[in-house]
């Protein structure tokens, strides 16, 4: 089936508003924005009734329990929200043969690699919320192995909560700021993620298969540290800015040290060329400053 009405849930997440900016512009499809008052994937078996009624020819899938802290104690509802959810709606496609795409995370790896993270890489999540989305991808490609996956890893955007926004703030709001050096991954810039989703539906109506798992971040790599002094710099931010250690910044959930997703299936397959994350950066903060 031709991909024309496009069903988006998530519709206030950083991903979801980033679509929300790029259908404006995007005469190839009619979006339908659902937020979660709309479409909660909290309930499950409400998720066919609301299908159903917008009659969809493809699903993304950019809603998500993504309070990382939080999952170790909240473990039933995230676990509801990214995997049975994500089960759900990937045999919703499976009925009505349309495209399903969902959304997962660096975070189901256990950080322990030194190069970067190919596709099929073995799952092992060291955190509760990586336990949920590993779960969410093998319960989607149990029940509709034609799921397109797209793990991602540190997103930002000018809208929603992220790393970039925080930083601003804080180092507005203080003389000097501990960030953690030892952690390295790929940021990725949510507008250019909802770019490369769109281009995944033009690929299908091209008749080219898509699906399984794929890996989408920014190019280079970059420590939490590196990636604060440049948003000091692109911002002109006066802030002292000192590395420390994960153990120096003790969260509920564990995060992996190393994070870096190998990207090449996604570059090759779509065709995309990826922007390196300086230059979204500086995209995005640019936004930040004319918003
Ligand atoms: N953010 C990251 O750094 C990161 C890293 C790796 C992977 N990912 C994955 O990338 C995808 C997009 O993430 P994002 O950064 O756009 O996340 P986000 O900004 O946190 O947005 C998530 C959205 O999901 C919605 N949501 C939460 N619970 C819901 C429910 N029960 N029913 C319906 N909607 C619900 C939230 O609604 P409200 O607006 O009402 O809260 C929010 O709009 C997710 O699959 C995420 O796991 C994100």
């Amino acid at each position: 089936m031709r991909v024309n009405k496009v069903l988006v849930t998530g519709a206030n997440g950083q991903l979801g508003w980033e679509l929300q900016q790029a259908a404006k512009v995007n005469s190839n499809f009619e979006f339908i924005f659902l937020d979660r008052n709309a479409m909660d994937l909290s309930n499950p078996n409400d998720l066919l009734k609301t299908v159903e009624s917008y009659a969809p020819s493809a699903i993304i899938n950019t809603a998500a329990y993504t309070a990382v802290d939080k999952a170790e104690t909240e473990k039933a509802l995230a676990h509801t929200i990214n995997a049975e959810a994500v089960a759900e709606l990937a045999t919703i496609a499976k009925n009505k043969q349309i495209p399903f795409i969902t959304f997962s995370t660096d975070y189901v790896f256990s950080g322990n690699a030194a190069i970067p993270y190919v596709t099929d890489t073995q799952l092992a999540p060291i955190n509760y919320y990586g336990k949920t989305k590993a779960d969410g991808e093998q319960m989607a490609l149990a029940a509709n192995p034609d799921s397109i996956i797209i793990r991602t890893s540190w997103v930002f955007s000018s809208h929603g909560n992220n790393f970039v926004k925080t930083m601003i703030r804080l180092m507005k709001e203080r003389d000097s700021l501990n960030i953690v050096g030892d952690q390295q991954g790929r940021p990725t810039y949510a507008k250019d993620l909802a770019s490369a989703s769109i281009q995944i539906l033009n690929t299908l109506n091209q008749g080219v298969s898509v699906k399984g798992i794929y890996h989408y971040a920014n190019t280079g790599e970059t420590t939490w540290f590196d990636f604060a002094q440049k948003i000091k710099e692109l911002a002109g931010l006066d802030c002292n800015l000192t590395p420390i250690n994960s153990d120096q910044f003790p969260a509920p959930a564990k995060r992996p040290n190393y994070s870096v997703l190998d990207t090449q299936k996604i570059e090759k397959e779509l065709n995309l060329n990826i922007p390196h994350w300086e230059t979204a950066l500086k995209d995005c903060i640019e936004k930040l400053a004319t918003a």
